[in-house]
């Protein structure tokens, strides 16, 4: 049994595990191996940063975990669960049940109102008319923009934006939050306030977050730091 035999048959006591995960992208002929052989495994409930000079591969490891993107090879295995062994429908299932993903510029769909948005992802999932805006509103009021229910996302603020879009990437009760520089648009106490939030949100609900920052001090106020550096891992250290 080689040692990823080994781990694998412990993948399902982690929220999340890679195995080799490697991305290469072909761009113009030329190939960019933006990740490569990236192994770790993160605990239920854990929060984690991970840093790393601008092209390091944050992003592209994001897209992979969110299932936003295909990797080249390896494997990402959620609950345990093999995600990209699973056909495509099966895949889109797991990211609307599994997975919150948070964007740095909100990805919030402008002609729909706050509480729309927020409810989105449970509409995909099926889940009734009733329990879902139970649960949209009392996220909303959790994050403090519930009063911006009925109006659209295009007129609040970044912050109140950034709130919105936790509450939809919840909605569906995820194992694990993607969030991608979720304060890069933000400025210093707005991108407190978001980042607190989610710390919180992670404390009380046992969600697992995964967080893309340049933001050092930020990155320091979690469990676990991982620095990237060329598509791998530079260092692993505890926050
Ligand atoms: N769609 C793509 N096609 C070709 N190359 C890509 C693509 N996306 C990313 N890359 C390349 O892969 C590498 C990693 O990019 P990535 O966006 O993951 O970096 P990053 O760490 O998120 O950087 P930043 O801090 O600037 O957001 C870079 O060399 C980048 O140019
Ligand atoms: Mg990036």
């Amino acid at each position: 049994m080689t040692p990823y035999d080994d781990a694998l048959q412990h993948a399902s006591q982690y929220a999340l595990m890679t195995v080799s995960l490697s991305k290469v992208y072909d761009s113009n002929g030329v190939q960019v191996r933006a990740l490569d052989n990236v192994d770790f495994s993160v605990d239920r409930g854990e929060f984690v940063s991970v840093v790393g000079p601008s092209g390091s591969g944050k992003s592209t490891l994001l897209n992979l975990l969110g299932a936003l993107d295909r990797p080249s090879s390896g494997k990402i295995l959620i609950d345990g669960v093999d995600v990209f062994k699973a056909d495509s429908d099966e895949i889109a299932r797991i990211r609307n049940l599994k997975i919150g993903f948070i964007f740095q510029s909100y990805n919030l769909i402008n002609r729909a109102s706050v509480l729309k948005n927020v409810e989105l992802p449970a509409i995909i999932a099926n889940v009734g008319k009733e329990e879902r805006n139970k649960r949209a509103l009392t996220l909303l009021e959790r994050l403090g923009v519930l009063d911006k229910s009925n109006t659209t996302p295009n007129t609040l603020s970044g912050g109140q934006q950034q709130r919105v879009a936790i509450a939809r990437a919840l909605i569906n009760n995820p194992t694990i939050v993607l969030a991608d520089e979720p304060t890069g648009n933000l400025d210093t106490k707005t991108g407190s306030e978001v980042f607190g939030l989610l710390k919180e949100l992670n404390r009380e609900q046992k969600v697992t977050v995964i967080m893309v920052t340049h933001n050092h001090e930020l990155a320091s106020q979690v469990d676990r730091i991982i620095r990237l550096r060329d598509g791998r891992i530079e260092k692993v250290v505890a926050g």
